[in-house]
């Protein structure tokens, strides 16, 4: 079948199941382009949380698709490759959770949205890296913390806000390995351009960019940004989005391209087979989902 026939087939069914498909800004591009929705972590949770569609079709990593069932708990969710996981969410654990909290039982909790429903139960307030400054912000100023999984995104945030927190030791393999020095070679290279980086990259390296952003965040900065190129350092997919908004603008991976390997797996034909099979669909027991959901609730009463 061509791409072509394919998406044909994803449109028929997605009207007869009254569909809705969201995609990350990481998926392949003609993911991305069959989708309803491209968005951030926090942007997609927004939609899933909105959404009256029964079913929904999640391109992006399994963390994801269970916050939109959290979020939309009477839809049904389906993740078109079931072993598309992340590898930063499936370092913490309920279990170790726990037991930071006996060993930290004043702390708030502050759980990236990378991270399982297991976890998120643990936990007393969910982030994502459009808002992690701000949820860390609404946290009063005498209280010890406790961030999870990334201990990047929290280096980050720390930093940022000149506030110390405990930090879990999780990393995103696909961020945690981008070095300062890949960053300087592009200073050397390409002299004007602005290096927008993702705060899931190490102090040292966000140190060196311009601006560390959400994806969300970076689609804006570079909407709103004068420069005609510009250097990106995160997850190399959400270049088609960016390229597809800003013809005008040039953008330069860093070298060698950020690539998470769980995102790619989605492909035009695990989107089509989601919605001929109804597979996967995500599956919660409700109690966790009761207790699941009130830290993303909390994260998104915060205005
Ligand atoms: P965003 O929320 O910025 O889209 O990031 C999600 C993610 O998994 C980054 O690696
Ligand atoms: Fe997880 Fe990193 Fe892939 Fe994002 S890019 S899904 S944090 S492994």
């Amino acid at each position: 079948m061509t791409n072509q026939e394919i998406v044909k087939r994803i449109n028929d069914l997605r009207i007869k199941h009254n569909a809705v498909i969201l995609a990350h800004n990481y998926v392949i591009g003609e993911v991305q382009d069959v989708a309803d929705f491209v968005g951030d972590s926090l942007e997609l949770s927004i939609k899933a949380a909105a959404t009256q569609a029964p079913v929904i079709v999640f391109c992006g990593v399994s963390f994801m698709a269970e916050t939109a069932k959290l979020l939309a708990p009477d839809s049904t969710v389906l993740l078109p490759e079931v072993s598309a996981g992340c590898p930063m969410a499936d370092m913490a654990s309920a279990e170790a959770v726990q037991a930071l909290r006996k060993e930290h039982p004043d702390a708030v909790f502050v759980a990236y949205v990378n991270t399982t429903a297991a976890v998120k139960a643990e936990v007393d307030i969910c982030c994502t890296s459009a808002n992690a400054e701000k949820i860390v912000s609404s946290i009063p100023e005498d209280k010890e913390i406790v961030f999870l999984p990334d201990q990047n995104l929290g280096g980050n945030v720390m930093k940022n806000l000149n506030r110390k927190m405990i930090l879990f030791p999780g990393y995103c393999p696909t961020h945690h390995r981008i070095e300062p020095a890949q960053l300087e070679a592009m200073r050397v290279k390409y002299p004007n351009a602005p290096i927008v980086v993702h705060p899931e990259c190490p102090v040292e390296v966000t140190a060196l960019a311009d601006a560390a952003l959400s994806t969300g965040g970076m689609l804006k900065y570079v909407k709103e940004s004068p420069a005609r190129q510009i250097i990106i350092g995160t997850e190399s997919g959400i270049i088609h989005r960016l390229r597809k908004e800003n013809p005008d603008k040039e953008f330069i991976a860093l070298a060698p391209a950020p690539r998470c390997m769980n995102m790619k797996k989605i492909t035009l034909e695990s989107v089509l087979k989601s919605l001929e099979e109804m597979q996967t669909p995500v599956e919660l027991p409700q109690a966790l989902i009761e207790r699941a959901k009130l830290p993303i609730e909390r994260m998104l009463a915060i205005k």
